[in-house]
Parts: C-alpha cells; sequence; structure tokens
C-alpha cells in the first residue's frame, strides 16, 4: 500500500472511533493548510432502504491563522448558505429547515435570534447557577465514590450538563433522560451504536423533541415561570413571538449543544487527567489551577472538532483559491494543537497562558454556553480531582464514531481504597 493510502481519512465518522487522527491534521498543517478533502461515501438508512451518500468534498482549514481568518469573516465564509454542519441538506426542505437554527444563520438574522437569550448567558448570570452547579457535582462525585464504582461518561460527565439543563430550562429533572436520548440520537447520527445512518429515525426524533417542547411552550404560555422555557416561548424578536419552527429549533440546539459538548469535555479531561499522573496529581493539590486547567483541558479535547462555512464568493484562503459555494471546513480540533501558536503543542500543561484555543469557535458564532461550560468542567473537576489517584480504569474506553464531536460513549472504572 502506498504511504497516501494509508494515511487516515480525517472526514471519515470511522477514524475518530480509534482516535483523533493528529498526526494526519500535523501533516496537513505542515503540508497543504487549506488542502481539498473528498468526502468519503457512508451507508445511510432512508425509506427507500440503504443507499449510499456522498459529500461534495471540502476544502479543510487545519491552521490556527486560517480557522481565524475564516471565522472573523462570515460575509466571506457564510453559516447560512448550507448550514454549519459537514453534511449537505438534501433537499431545499432540509435547508430551510437547518437555517431555523441560529448556528445555520447569517447576519442580520443571527443576531436578532442571538440577543434573544443573550442574558441568560452572560457571566454574572452564570455566576448565579454556581451554588446549584456545585451541589449537583457535589451529590454526583460522592455518590460515585461511595459505591466505589462508576461510569465516567454516564454517572458523571453526562449527568451533570443534564442536570443544570433541566433546571436552567425549567424541566422537570428526570425529563432529562430524554434530552440524553435525543441527542445521542441527532449528533451520534453516524454511530452504529446510536444514530446508525438512519435519516427515518433521525426524523423522528426531531418530530419527538418538538412535540414535547410544544407541549412545554404552551403550558408557558399558559402559567409562565422564570425559566428559559418562558423566556423562548414568550419572547418577542421585532414585534413578534417566535414561530412553533424557531421555538422548536432553537429549544433544541440549547439541549443538544448544552449537554453532548460539555459531557465530552469532562470525560476528555478526566481521561487525559488519567494517562498523566503528574498533571493529575498537580490538580488535586492546587485547586488555583483550575482555571488554566480548565482552558487547557478545553484546547487538548476539542470537544467540537469542526464547523462548516460556505463560500459566499470566489476568494482566497491560505493562498489556495476558494470558489463561490465551496465548502470550507474549520477543524478546530487541528488550529489547538497548532505549533505556531502553542508551545509544546502536544504536551498537556495546566497551567498554559496565555491559551488562545478555538474549541468555542471564533467571531460573530461564539459559543454562547461558553461561560457555563467552563462553570460546570470546573466544578466537576474541582469535586472530582482528589479521588482522581484512586480512580483504575476496569474496562475498555469506547469512543463515539464521529467527525464532528470528540467523544467517549464510556469510560468505566473503580476507586481504590484508600492506602
Ligand atoms: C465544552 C462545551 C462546549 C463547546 C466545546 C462548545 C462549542 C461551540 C462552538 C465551537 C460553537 C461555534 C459554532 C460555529 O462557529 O458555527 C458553539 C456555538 C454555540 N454553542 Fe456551544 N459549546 C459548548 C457548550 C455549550 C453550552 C453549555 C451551551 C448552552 C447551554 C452552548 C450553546 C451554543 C449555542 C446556542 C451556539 C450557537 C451560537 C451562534 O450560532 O450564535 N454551547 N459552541
Amino acid at each position: 500500500m502506498s504511504p497516501v493510502a494509508q494515511r487516515p481519512d480525517v472526514a471519515h465518522p470511522q477514524t475518530y472511533g480509534v482516535g483523533v487522527p493528529h498526526a494526519e491534521f500535523a501533516r496537513m498543517r505542515r503540508d497543504e493548510p487549506v488542502c481539498w478533502v473528498p468526502e468519503p461515501a457512508l451507508w445511510r438508512r432512508g425509506g427507500a432502504g440503504r443507499m449510499l451518500s456522498q459529500g461534495s468534498g471540502f476544502w479543510a482549514v487545519t491552521s490556527h491563522d486560517g480557522v481565524v481568518a475564516a471565522s472573523r469573516q462570515p460575509e466571506l465564509f457564510s453559516s447560512g448558505r448550507k448550514g454549519a454542519f459537514l453534511p449537505d441538506p438534501r433537499t431545499t426542505a432540509d435547508l430551510e429547515q437547518a437555517r431555523q437554527l441560529l448556528v445555520n444563520m447569517d447576519a442580520p438574522q443571527h443576531s436578532r435570534i442571538r440577543r434573544l437569550v443573550t442574558a441568560v448567558f452572560t457571566p454574572r448570570a452564570i455566576r448565579a447557577l454556581q451554588d446549584s452547579v456545585a451541589a449537583h457535582a457535589h451529590h454526583l462525585v460522592r455518590r460515585a465514590v461511595r459505591r466505589q464504582e462508576c461510569d465516567v461518561v454516564a454517572d458523571l460527565a453526562a449527568e451533570l450538563p443534564l442536570l443544570v439543563l433541566a433546571d436552567l430550562l425549567g424541566l422537570p429533572r428526570e425529563d432529562r433522560h430524554l434530552l440524553h436520548r435525543w441527542s445521542n440520537n441527532l449528533v451520534g447520527f453516524d454511530d452504529p451504536e446510536y444514530g446508525g445512518g438512519d435519516v427515518e429515525a433521525y426524523r423522528r426524533t426531531f418530530f419527538e423533541a418538538f412535540q414535547y417542547a410544544l407541549e412545554v411552550a404552551a403550558q408557558r404560555r399558559r402559567s409562565p415561570r422564570d425559566d428559559l422555557m418562558t423566556l423562548l416561548a414568550t419572547s418577542e424578536v421585532d414585534g413578534r413571538r417566535l414561530s412553533d419552527r424557531e421555538f422548536c429549533s432553537f429549544w433544541l440546539l440549547l439541549v443538544v449543544a448544552g449537554n453532548e459538548t460539555t459531557r465530552h469535555l469532562i470525560s476528555g479531561a478526566v481521561l487525559a487527567l488519567l494517562s498523566d499522573p503528574a498533571q493529575r496529581d498537580r490538580l488535586s493539590r492546587d485547586g488555583t489551577l483550575l482555571p488554566e486547567a480548565t482552558e487547557e483541558l478545553l484546547r487538548w479535547v476539542t470537544p467540537i472538532m469542526q464547523f462548516r462555512r460556505t463560500a459566499t464568493q470566489d476568494t482566497e484562503l491560505g493562498g489556495r483559491s476558494i470558489a463561490e459555494g465551496d465548502k470550507v471546513v474549520l477543524w478546530y480540533v487541528s488550529a489547538n494543537r497548532d505549533a505556531r501558536v502553542f508551545d509544546d503543542a502536544d504536551t498537556l500543561r495546566l497551567d498554559r497562558d496565555p491559551n488562545p484555543h478555538l474549541s468555542f469557535g471564533m467571531g460573530p458564532h461564539f459559543c454562547l454556553g461558553a461561560h457555563l461550560a467552563r462553570l460546570e468542567a470546573q466544578t466537576m473537576l474541582r469535586e472530582l480531582a482528589p479521588h482522581l489517584a484512586r480512580f483504575e480504569v476496569t474496562g475498555p474506553v469506547v469512543r463515539l464514531e464521529s467527525n464532528f464531536v470528540n467523544g467517549l460513549k464510556s469510560l468505566p472504572g473503580r476507586f481504590t481504597s484508600p492506602r
């Protein structure tokens, strides 16, 4: 086999089942930081049975300066033209549906809709959640340590964001399991254990989640409460309420973005610390390190590996000519290991400062939930760090097959007795 044939395919979801192909991204940054990547044909299941589906191919932007340059020019690299997700919308109706989602909008509509909830996510508003986040994290860690065993993903990393999200939205805590299932099915679309590439199941998940949201919205309009569901269901943009479709889409984006990402940050962070005992012990000894450590773990894990843009006109990026309509993929996971920006980029350094990682993106779509994600991760690490030296992994660490999120499905282990 030629060396080229042995290269991992950065576009294929299965590649990530064994880990992020960091060596291949390093090669791409070195040799061709903006390069054309053909997409593999992937099996999908739909009403008409199994079919092969192949994307258009894309320009992979892998350097830090390339990702920053494209993110800062949303008028040239649009989120709205074809959406911000790697798979191409199959029909005009699919594209129209996708455009109801904040992440798939361009200005001016994007800024109008985003303004609706910015107040909920300011640093001040998030600080007000500190005590309840701390109580959840304390309870979860105490329960796991008492039982002496846990799956870090299911029992800790998934639970904390789901509990916080249920509180924020004003939903019964037991409904968090619905949110969990819906987001697994949507984000895990390519993973055989979750979505399994089944287009109909994907649509059914949307439908079920939307029905649920509409019922809660109707209740909140009848009897408003001090929660995010009420805000979304009753607020007006330009003198009119969000339509049902707009409301449901915004709600679902918050549900998915607010739990998957933070789950993968926490479980990826724990795995990184378990693999590096010196850094792990340093964190448990010195809690003042937590803010910098959280940023470094965000860089290290990069829970969302990429988002997509579409060129609005013929242009140039990193010395390459990009044609109007071309798909351009911003690989945050690669930019975050760019040695031109990060000294010793392949080493986890919990005290790294400055740390201009791009894990929350950049520009007008910069993550709305960044402060919340930081608070949750820091709080969980503060609770968990003192116990990590006694944690032994007891089973296989299972990774999600996804080219979008860098995720673990399972990290089982037990707490050994103190010596
Ligand atoms: C570690 C956790 C998280 C990571 C790594 C992350 C990552 C990102 C990234 C990279 C974007 C940019 C999208 C783009 O450029 O097209 C984004 C946008 C967004 N995130 Fe997060 N996110 C996290 C947590 C959260 C949380 C907790 C919430 C809400 C509860 C949230 C809500 C959103 C929303 C609504 C957007 C869309 C913003 C827009 O289009 O204007 N995220 N996130």
